[in-house]
This record gives structure tokens, C-alpha cells and sequence, in this order.
């Protein structure tokens, strides 16, 4: 057969055996860009189940350091941690409170961990205030941008101070990352970096996020602070260039999935780490999936991991993160 007839580019070639697919890979994920999102609930003595995630859990002190001992053990880089009062009131007071759950189990962790895994604490307020927003509010129930601002320096303080090694603003107020580096730096903080939220959408793939963290908004949503999926085109990058300029260390998109060219377009212009979250829905729905017997739900994680990690994160958050560890090791 001469190549005349038949094509003479045969890429095929380099798929034929497992053995050479593994060579010539271009996308490989490693244990130690995975983050594993935790919760941490004060108050309980048993772990409890989260409905909509199943495998997922709010922790007591115990377990949460047990969770995190086996993920540090499967190679899992960091972890972020979530936590969830007791009490809440309208400023979300545990937030920067000294013997908060947040704090206390900083304190445990970092005892525990040493330098096996980072401990990031996301900073926001959602999980600590009666009203469920990510702020706090005016008189006529809006968030009020400015005033909420001290409310997350005083929280990433109480963070750093408590031992978290990496602060993560998750709340999408302008100015949040300026106002956290400055009373850091003012703290006694300066070698903490900032991971910041910068591109977060108002996106209804946090639903199960909600039961996990129990902060859902208790009247209206967060369309007026995250970024409508719709919204200008030039919006995450505007995001991004700022919280940069206000001193962001890393930068964030989140959801993952559903986001992926926004992700590649982040990529594409920054030089600093790149963070993806794979939320809670995205995982909700493979689990769901899975447990009808309808899809291969290894294959399916692996997957969606990979084109996450094709499209340009450094970093991924995933509920996976210490299954997808002990399966790449
Ligand atoms: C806000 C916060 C949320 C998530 C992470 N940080 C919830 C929200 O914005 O409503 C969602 C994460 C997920 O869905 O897995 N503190």
C-alpha cells in the first residue's frame, strides 16, 4: 500500500497500547494539587452524614482530624477548611472568634499535620450569620459592601492567628482581598498568602454546599455579590486583574466544571497559581448518577478531574480529593 491511497498521518499510532498512551500523555494529576474541603461542626459528638453528598460529612473535632490524617496519608497537598457554629447571629460573630470551631480546630489540626498538608481556611461569613448572606446587612436587607469588609480582616486574622497557613475570601466583596492583606500585614501576618475566590459565580451547583455548611441565604440569593453566569464577558478577568492587584497570591474559579473556558481564559493571562473548585453539585450529580448503576462513576471522576486540569488549574478543590490520591499513588 503506498501512502498515495491511504493517509500518511496516523495518530492512532500513539494510542495503540496503554503503555504508550502513558507516555505521551499531556495531562497528569498528582495527589498533591488536590484540596480537600472539610467541614467542622461545633457541637456534635457523632459525624454527621451530608444527605446530598453522599461520603460527605460535618465532622466533630475527632473525626475531622481523622478525615484529615488519612487524606494527608493518600498525599493530598492541602485541605480547606469549612466550619459551622453553633450559634449565629446578624454579624456572624464565630467567625473571628479566638474559641470559634474554626479556630479550635485549626489548632488541632496544625498540631496534628505539621508540614505533611497546607491548612487554608476559606474566610466569609456565610456559615456564621442568622440570615445566611455572605456579609452584613443594611437596614433595608442589602449587603452592605464596606462594612462587611472589617468583619472579613477580622476573621482572616483570627485565622491566621489560630494557625491557617493560607487564607481563601470567598465572598465576593470588592475590596475583600486589599482589606485582608493590609490587616494581616498589620498583624503580624505578611507571610500568609491569599487564595482568592476571584471568579465565584452565583451558580446553583452550591445547593448541596448549603445543607453541608447549613448557611443557605434565609430570603433572596447572593445574585447581587457573585457573578451572574450570564454576565459580561470581560467580568472574571476584570475580577481576577484586581484581586491580583490587591495582592492576591493565587486566584480561584469556581464552579469547575460548567466554567471551564472561563478557567482556560484565567489561565491564560495570570502568572500565579490557578485554583478550581469542583463543587458540591458537581459531585452530587455524579454521585446520584453512580448510585443508579447509570454512569462509571471512576471513570467519570478521573475524567472530570482531568479536563479541570487540561483547562489550566494548578490546584483543584474536590470532595474526591483523598479517593483520587490513593487511586494515583
Ligand atoms: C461561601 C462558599 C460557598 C461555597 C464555598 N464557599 C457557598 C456559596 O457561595 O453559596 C460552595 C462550595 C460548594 O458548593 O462545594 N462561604
Amino acid at each position: 500500500m503506498s501512502n498515495a491511497e491511504f493517509p500518511v498521518a496516523r495518530p492512532r499510532r500513539l494510542r495503540r497500547t496503554a503503555a504508550i498512551r502513558r507516555v505521551v500523555a499531556g495531562t497528569r494529576l498528582h495527589p498533591a494539587e488536590l484540596v480537600l474541603p472539610m467541614f467542622v461542626k461545633e457541637g456534635i459528638t457523632e459525624p454527621q452524614p451530608v444527605t446530598s453528598m453522599p461520603g460527605v460529612f460535618q465532622h466533630t473535632r475527632d473525626s475531622l482530624r481523622k478525615a484529615a490524617h488519612e487524606a494527608a496519608e493518600a498525599g493530598v497537598g492541602s485541605l480547606i477548611l469549612f466550619g459551622i457554629p453553633a450559634v449565629k447571629d446578624a454579624r456572624g460573630s464565630g467567625a473571628d472568634d479566638p474559641d470559634g470551631i474554626v479556630q479550635v480546630a485549626l489548632a488541632d489540626l496544625r498540631a496534628d499535620l505539621g508540614d505533611d498538608m497546607v491548612v487554608i481556611t476559606d474566610t466569609c461569613l456565610d456559615e456564621f450569620t442568622d440570615h445566611g448572606h455572605c456579609g452584613i446587612l443594611t437596614a433595608d436587607g442589602e449587603v452592605d459592601n464596606d462594612a462587611t469588609l472589617e468583619r472579613y480582616a477580622s476573621a482572616a486574622v483570627s485565622q491566621a492567628a489560630a494557625g491557617s497557613q493560607v487564607i481563601a475570601p470567598s465572598g465576593m466583596m470588592d475590596g475583600q482581598v486589599g482589606a485582608i492583606r493590609a490587616a494581616l500585614d498589620d498583624n503580624g501576618f505578611s507571610h500568609i498568602p491569599i487564595l482568592a475566590y476571584s471568579v465565584k459565580y452565583a451558580s446553583g451547583f452550591y445547593g448541596p454546599f448549603r445543607e453541608a455548611a447549613e448557611c443557605a441565604p434565609q430570603f433572596g440569593d447572593r445574585s447581587a455579590y457573585q457573578q451572574d453566569p450570564a454576565g459580561p464577558l470581560g467580568e472574571a478577568l476584570r475580577e481576577v486583574r484586581l484581586d491580583l492587584a490587591e495582592g492576591a497570591d493565587a486566584v480561584m474559579v469556581k464552579p469547575a466544571l460548567a466554567y471551564l473556558d472561563i478557567l482556560r481564559q484565567v489561565r491564560d493571562i495570570v502568572e500565579v497559581p490557578v485554583a478550581a473548585y469542583q463543587v458540591s453539585g458537581e459531585y452530587a450529580m455524579v454521585e446520584a448518577a453512580a448510585a443508579n448503576g447509570w454512569i462509571d462513576r471512576e471513570r467519570i471522576i478521573m475524567e472530570s478531574l482531568t479536563a479541570i486540569k487540561r483547562a489550566g488549574a494548578d490546584m483543584i478543590l474536590t470532595y474526591w480529593a483523598t479517593e483520587v490520591a490513593r487511586r494515583l499513588s
